[in-house]
Order: C-alpha cells, then structure tokens, then sequence
C-alpha cells in the first residue's frame, strides 16, 4: 500500500478547486525564493500565486543591458551545429562566491541548459537548427541574478 503524501493531497486540492486568479504564470518564467533561495521555472502555466516558505516567490526578470563593471549578458555566435554562447563580453568570474549557474537558450519550443560549477569556464555549445529563430538565451548569475540576450 502506498502512503498519501501531504504535497499529493494538497495537489489533488489544488487541481480540483476553481481558480479565481485573475492572473496567470508564463511558461519559462523563473521564481525565486527570498528566504531559501529556491529557484523554479514555469513548466506549465497557472495561478500567479507561486509560494516558498510560506511567502510569495518572486518573478525574476531578465536583464538586458549591462550593469556594473562586470558583463553578464551572453554572447552568441554561430557555430557548425548551432551555437556557442559566452558569459559575458569579459568572461564572468567562476569563483565559489560568485560564478554563472547556469546557462539555457530556448528555441523551437525546447528548452535546453547546461548547468556549471565554480572553476568552469561560462561558455556552453547548443546544438540548435541552422535556420532558428526566436531563439532566447538565458544565464542566471548567483550574484546578479537573471540575464537574457534575444
Ligand atoms: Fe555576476
């Protein structure tokens, strides 16, 4: 026999009540918590109403222009089987206490990341269509926070 879990039980809550949210999540939109640092990504879209230890998450928006002395905004270019993209103009620190988390382009309805650690270099490669378009690359920066080139 299988135990109920709370979260089963307050997801068959959630799903079976009507939804007064006038407002909805976007699909690839990125919370984040400000008491545990939780960060989620919207898979499928719902109530505006995301919540982490028992407060609100935050919408993360994505800069796209430079701040700082530092370059976070991701470089694109094309390569033979799509694209190779850096972390910044000047390469990003990938210190402990500061380096590039992650970096994720999405394209043709699929989302693809590569996640790093301290000590790599902030640079993916994405095998993506030659002919793409629409394509939006992302990288989150555990100092700065979210970034975006189009
Ligand atoms: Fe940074």
């Amino acid at each position: 026999m299988i135990a109920k879990t709370e979260e089963a039980v307050d997801t068959k809550t959630t799903t079976d009540a009507a939804c007064n949210c006038k407002e909805k999540t976007g699909l690839y939109e990125i919370y984040k918590c400000s008491i545990c640092g939780n960060i989620v990504e919207v898979i499928h879209s719902g109530a505006k109403s995301l919540v982490c230890c028992k407060k609100p998450m935050e919408l993360m928006t994505a800069k796209t222009e430079e701040q700082g002395r530092e370059k976070h905004l991701p470089v694109v270019e094309k390569t033979e089987h799509g694209i190779s993209i850096k972390v910044g103009s000047v390469e990003h620190p990938m210190e402990a206490k500061h380096y590039i988390e992650w970096i994720s382009v999405i394209v043709d309805g699929k989302e693809l990341r590569k996640f790093l650690n301290p000590g790599d270099k902030p640079v993916v490669e994405f095998g993506i269509p030659k002919d793409a378009t629409g394509v939006v690359v992302r990288e989150y920066c555990n100092i700065h926070g979210l970034w975006a080139t189009k």
